[in-house]
């Protein structure tokens, strides 16, 4: 099967948003007298801003009306918005800029699968809204990551199966989303922690895309 599409994950693959929704969260954890760690981060990654509420809240042994969880939720944004507003286009993670050039070369088409609602404003503010045939983001659909919505969707959009298609993720919950959804993976972080991946790399930058084809194709 020929590979004809790339699809990437937002937050801590094509920018370094992770850490600001990890610092964003952690503010709110402290505030409710309690702390989150680096490792239950991982747990959060690629997961919906309610959800990912939901299991910072069990988390700390709290439960707490829709009302205030509402207000949480829309603090943490607030935080996260007051973090991400002086971010440029000198954000976006190594390697992201030359991969996208290849990509193209490859005459591969491109599609965002995040479960961000701040997506679309991110990509604006490093440029990058145009390096994306589609752009399929956290209002575009009903279930978040691990479930394979946000890709099949995009795959879908760009009118292409979802075996014609890479999926580039940082997170536990969207390597999942992408397996679950019948896609060849590359795992961006580290192996102990995306286990699931059919490949692994550090960062775009050490990866090519005659790379990622050869292994993805075969
Ligand atoms: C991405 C991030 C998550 C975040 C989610 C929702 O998947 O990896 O950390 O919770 O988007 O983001 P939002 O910007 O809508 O709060
Ligand atoms: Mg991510």
């Amino acid at each position: 099967m020929s590979i004809k599409a790339f699809l990437f994950d937002l937050d801590g693959v094509i920018v370094d948003t992770a850490i600001y929704h990890y610092q964003a969260w952690k503010r709110l954890a402290n505030e409710l007298g309690f702390d989150i760690s680096e490792e239950f981060n991982e747990g959060l990654k690629g997961v919906s801003r309610m959800e990912s509420l939901d299991l910072i809240l069990a988390h700390g042994g709290l439960t707490l009306s829709e009302e205030k969880k509402t207000e949480l939720a829309t603090q943490k944004n607030q935080w996260y918005l007051e973090l991400v507003s002086r971010m440029t286009s000198d954000d976006i993670l190594p390697g992201v800029a030359t991969f996208f050039s290849q990509v193209r070369k490859a005459g591969l088409q491109t599609a965002l699968g995040s479960v961000s609602k701040n997506a679309p404003m991110i990509l604006e503010r490093i440029g990058m809204t145009n390096a994306f045939d589609a752009i399929i983001d956290g209002t575009k659909i009903s279930k978040g990551k691990p479930d394979p919505e946000v890709f099949t969707k995009g795959a879908a959009e760009l009118g292409v199966s979802p075996v014609e298609c890479v999926v580039f993720e940082d997170a536990v919950a969207g390597v999942e989303a992408g397996k679950r959804g019948g896609m060849f993976v590359v795992g961006l972080g580290s192996p102990d922690v995306l286990t699931q991946a059919d490949l692994v790399s550090p960062s775009l930058d050490i990866l090519t895309v005659d790379e990622v084809l050869a292994k993805a194709s075969v």
